[in-house]
């Protein structure tokens, strides 16, 4: 008989601690118990897995006592303080937090792109950044085909990024400003600074807190997580990746505009668009002619990347623009961290 696994999903309340319960119960992996592990405050509470009523639990070292996975997204903190008490006692845990991504004994895996890593785990196996993932997904068939020099991509990222509560605040935003009230700001641009701003009729260039050299600890993520996932190396130099991040009042959803060189110059917008057609998790939308592109109102709630206005860089041979869209919380974050549980039992890992 297939094995059975206990699963506890660490930040079961949180925006895409819901969406892990979810998935997992849509997923192919077989269940044998789930336990929903929150903070105190959280504790109590009640949620739907596979028709069974369930009561999260405030979490403790020992309540990973049993567990096989872990699917964690309560932050990096929380990440930090109980992962290890879980890998302790036997399990394996998929996190969504940043906390273990530049671990080098740590995969950073999307199923699409380097299922092969998941083989080096250490009982942790981190899910990259919500940006990085989408754009991997779109690029990694691409390189495959033809090389890849250079990625240069600006993102235009949603509220539900931030969490639960960033994206209440974005909402009260919107009405409080439609009502003709005072816009309140609490926790975005991040949570972590010092200054609030409103998101709600606003763009806010920072994402996560700014690094010395002027770049955001966002941006720093998208370009070594992208050199690590393609090049198995966080610092590799033959792919050059630059960053600008940017948080849009839209509630889920991110889009980038992403420009990238390909090594092979004779490549055409035609075979970009055949290898794109067949590339696992990518859906190609794009019909200028007929007012098709991927947007994000139409991509929340499903598991594909999306890619449009594909088209070449007239000035520059080998070079190209697209525009990518996927659902955050989903091939972001809840539905790539189930993927890869799945492809960690199909290669007899877990
Ligand atoms: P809680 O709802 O009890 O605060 P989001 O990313 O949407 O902000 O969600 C964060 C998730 O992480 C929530 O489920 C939250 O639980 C959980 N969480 C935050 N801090 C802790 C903690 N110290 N221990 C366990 N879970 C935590």
């Amino acid at each position: 008989m297939a094995k059975e696994y206990v699963v506890a999903i660490l930040g079961a309340t949180g925006a895409v601690g819901h969406r892990m319960v979810a998935q997992l119960a849509a997923s192919s992996i077989p269940v044998k118990e789930v336990k929903l592990l929150a903070s105190a405050r959280s504790a109590g509470q009640q949620m739907e897995f596979r028709g069974q009523t369930l009561t999260v639990e405030e979490t403790t070292p020992d309540s990973f006592n049993g567990v096989d996975l872990v699917l964690s997204s309560a932050g990096g903190s929380t990440s930090k303080k109980y992962l290890p008490e879980a890998v302790k006692r036997g399990a394996i845990c998929v996190d969504n937090t940043s906390a273990y991504r530049m671990d080098p004994e740590v995969p950073l895996v999307v199923p699409e792109v380097n299922a092969d890593q998941l083989k080096h785990h250490h009982g942790i196996v981190a899910n990259p950044n919500c940006s990085t993932i989408q754009m991997v997904v779109a690029l990694e068939p691409i390189r495959k085909a033809f090389g890849l020099k250079q990625i240069i991509v600006s993102t235009y990222q949603a509220a539900s990024g931030a969490g639960q509560m960033a994206l209440n605040e974005f909402y009260q935003q919107a009405k409080d400003h439609l009502a003709g009230k005072p816009m309140e700001a609490n926790i975005l641009p991040t949570k972590g600074d010092k200054k609030h701003y409103p998101l709600a009729f606003n763009l806010l260039p920072q994402i996560d807190v700014f690094e010395d050299d002027g770049y955001t600890h966002e941006e720093w993520k998208m370009i070594h997580e992208t050199k690590k996932i393609m090049k198995n190396d966080m610092d590799d130099a033959d792919l050059k990746v630059t960053a600008t991040c940017v948080r849009v009042p839209v509630p889920i959803g991110h889009g980038e505009s992403v420009y990238f060189q390909v090594e092979d110059e004779s490549a055409t917008v035609a075979d970009l668009r055949k290898v794109l057609e067949t590339a696992p998790g990518v859906v190609v939308e794009d019909d200028p002619a007929h007012q098709v592109y991927p947007q994000p109102l139409k991509a929340e709630g499903t598991g594909d990347t999306y890619v449009g206005r594909l088209r070449p860089d007239a000035e520059n041979k080998g070079a190209f623009n697209m525009w990518v869209v996927a659902d955050n919380l989903l091939k972001g974050a809840a539905l790539n961290a189930v993927q890869n549980a799945e492809e960690l039992i199909r290669q007899g890992l877990l």
